[in-house]
């Protein structure tokens, strides 16, 4: 893919485009010209049915890969690797993987994309602000206590509409980014303790953050009918991800797009007014 034939001819695939990141990397393409085909279940695509990825890649120039539930898992590594393979076979060689900071458990998931013979980009993501505004968090955070075993350990939250701006930028700028993995943070950091009191500040609301074991919330998961195997998955990523090694900033969203990461008071503040967090 030449510079010129990027940005009004391309046509980029969008996995999980009803998701948390897919939908702003839907937006955030269609928002620079390009044509964003929407590849989630309602769109007839499966990664669990491999009959149904031709019709999703046939014809396009890129794709944005993320593996729903936990790029971390074996059927990750696997479906990612097997997509990848038949994305080059079909001509669709430009694929950015969504991928996460500091997850060992990762690695086979982003050697597989690397082993497709796909010009890569993997774009390893810390935890989301939005974490906190949607998805399985938001009742305990709605209810007023948030219990999660993230102790008091330091995190970069990063904006969920960075990543789409840098996935763009990424599919947008050519071959400048093949073969890179970037890392992408916010500006600052912040324990959980602190990011559930800005929100409670940006809401009018007192949230109570409750640390707990995590292998106590990986039972309590368990409880909810998770299966044994996942809830594994889950207690092993966690310990990982909060052991303090992403409790650093990286430059990487201001090297792709040339400006600050958007900051965690900015996400809380817009969240509120947007009413995510009402009793
Ligand atoms: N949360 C974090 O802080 C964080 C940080 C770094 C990396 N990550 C990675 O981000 C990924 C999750 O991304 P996200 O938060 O944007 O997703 P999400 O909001 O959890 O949404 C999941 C998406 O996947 C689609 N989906 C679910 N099952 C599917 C299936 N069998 N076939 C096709 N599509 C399916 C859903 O659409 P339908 O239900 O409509 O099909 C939906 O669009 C994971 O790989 C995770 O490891 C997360």
């Amino acid at each position: 893919m030449t510079q010129n034939t990027t940005q009004t001819q391309m046509t980029v695939v969008v996995t999980g485009a009803s998701g948390r990141t897919g939908s702003r990397v839907a937006e955030a393409a269609r928002a620079a010209g390009l044509t964003v085909r929407a590849a989630s279940r309602a769109q007839g695509f499966d990664w669990e049915d491999p009959t149904t990825w031709a019709q999703a890649l046939r014809g396009a120039d890129a794709a944005y890969l993320m593996y729903p539930s936990d790029v971390g898992s074996p059927e990750a590594a696997e479906g990612v690797g097997a997509l990848a393979r038949e994305a080059v076979g079909l001509g669709v060689r430009r694929l950015v993987l969504l991928s996460a900071r500091g997850e060992d458990q990762a690695l086979p998931t982003e050697e597989a994309l690397k082993a497709s013979g796909a010009d890569w980009t993997i774009v390893r993501a810390t935890w989301f602000s939005q974490n906190f505004s949607e998805g399985p968090l938001v009742e305990g955070m709605v209810g007023g206590e948030l219990v999660f075993p993230a102790g008091e350990v330091k995190e970069p939250f990063v904006d969920v509409r960075d990543i789409a701006d840098v996935v763009v930028a990424v599919l947008t700028s050519g071959d400048r980014y093949a073969g890179r993995t970037l890392e992408l943070t916010g500006p600052r950091l912040l324990s959980w303790r602190e990011a559930v009191t800005e929100i409670s500040g940006a809401s009018g609301r007192t949230i109570a953050y409750t640390p707990v074991p995590t292998r106590a919330y990986g039972e309590a998961l368990a409880g909810f009918g998770i299966p044994p195997e996942e809830v594994e998955l889950l207690i092993g990523i966690f310990e990982t991800l909060m052991d303090g090694r992403n409790a650093h900033v990286t430059d990487d969203v201001r090297e792709v797009l040339g400006r600050e990461p958007r900051d965690f008071a900015d996400f809380a503040r817009e969240a509120a007014a947007a009413g995510k967090w009402k009793a």
